[in-house]
C-alpha cells in the first residue's frame, strides 16, 4: 500500500492515566476512502485512541500524521478545522435547533481556510452551490430530507446519530471518527446507518474510523478491522482475518 493512499498514520501512540496504560504503543494506517472499525473489549482503549487522534487528549508519546502532516498534540478545534471530525457516544447536537439549522451551524463554526482545507473544498464544494444547498445535499444522502424542520431533540436516537454525521460532513471533514454510531439503535436502523456510511465513503470519498462492538451488524459493511486489547493493537486486516485471529478470539472470550 503506497503511503500516499493513507489519509492517517498513527505511530507508536501512547497515553497513560496514572499507572494505567490506556493506549500502549499503537501504530496503524488508514487508507483513504475506506471504512475501518475499531473493536476490542470494554476498557481496551478505543475511545482514548480516538481522543488522542482528535486532540482531546495529548499523547505521552508517538505521532499522528494526517495527509502526511504531523498533527500530534494539536488542539481539538485545530484538528477539526484541518478536516478530522468526530462524533460522540452521546450525540452532541443543538437540541433546540432544527435539523437543517444543526447542519448549517456546523459550517459557520468552521470558517478556517487553512492549507489543509484546500483539497477538501475541491472534493466537496460545488462552486455554484450555497450553504443551504450543500446542507440539503448532505441531508438527502443521510436520508433525512423529510426531517428538515424537526427540532433535533425530537429525533430518534438513530436519526440523531445520522445528523451528527451530517454536521461533521458540513464542517468539510474528510476523515470521520465515530464512537459507537449504532449504540442503542434498533437493528433495522443500525443496518441503515452502516449502509449510509458506506454510501458516504463511496460517493463523497470520506474515510471512516468507527468504534463499534456490534460485529454482527458492522462486519458486513467494512473494508478493514483494527482490534485492541489492554491498550495494544492485537490484530488488523480484513474482517475475515481479524475475527478468526486467535488473539482476537482470546481477547473477547477472556473479557
Ligand atoms: N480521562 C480518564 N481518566 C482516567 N482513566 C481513563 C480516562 N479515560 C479512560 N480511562 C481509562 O482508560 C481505559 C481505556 O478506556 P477507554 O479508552 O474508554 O476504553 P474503551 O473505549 O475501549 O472502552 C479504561 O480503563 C478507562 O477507565
Ligand atoms: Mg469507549
Amino acid at each position: 500500500m503506497a503511503a500516499s493512499d493513507d489519509i492517517l498514520q498513527v505511530k507508536e501512540l501512547s497515553k497513560s492515566f496514572d499507572k494505567l496504560q490506556a493506549v500502549d504503543g499503537i501504530s496503524f494506517n488508514l487508507e483513504t476512502k475506506k471504512v475501518t472499525i475499531l473493536i476490542g473489549p470494554n476498557g481496551s482503549g478505543k475511545t482514548t485512541l480516538v481522543n488522542l487522534i482528535s486532540g482531546f487528549y495529548k499523547p505521552d508519546g508517538g505521532d499522528v500524521f494526517y495527509k502526511s502532516k504531523r498533527i500530534t498534540g494539536w488542539a481539538p478545534h485545530k484538528v477539526y478545522r484541518a478536516g478530522i471530525a468526530r462524533t460522540f457516544q452521546v450525540p452532541a447536537l443543538f437540541s433546540k435547533l432544527n435539523v437543517l439549522e444543526n447542519v448549517l451551524v456546523a459550517e459557520k463554526q468552521n470558517p478556517g481556510e487553512g492549507f489543509l482545507r484546500a483539497p477538501l473544498k475541491q472534493l466537496w464544494k460545488r462552486p455554484e452551490e450555497n450553504s443551504t444547498e450543500r446542507a440539503a445535499r448532505i441531508l438527502e444522502l443521510l436520508g433525512l430530507s423529510g426531517q428538515w424542520e424537526k427540532q433535533a431533540n425530537t429525533l430518534s436516537g438513530g436519526q440523531m446519530k445520522l445528523l451528527e454525521i451530517g454536521r461533521a460532513l458540513m464542517s468539510g471533514a474528510d476523515l470521520l471518527l465515530l464512537d459507537e454510531p449504532i449504540s442503542g439503535v434498533n437493528p433495522t436502523l443500525a443496518h441503515e446507518i452502516f449502509n449510509t456510511i458506506v454510501r458516504l465513503s463511496k460517493e463523497l470519498g470520506v474515510t471512516f474510523l468507527i468504534i463499534e462492538h456490534r460485529l454482527d451488524i458492522a462486519l458486513g459493511y467494512v473494508d478493514s478491522v483494527i482490534a485492541m486489547a489492554y491498550g495494544k493493537l492485537i490484530s488488523s486486516g480484513s474482517p475475515e482475518a481479524v475475527i478468526s485471529d486467535p488473539r482476537v478470539i482470546e481477547a473477547y472470550l477472556g473479557a
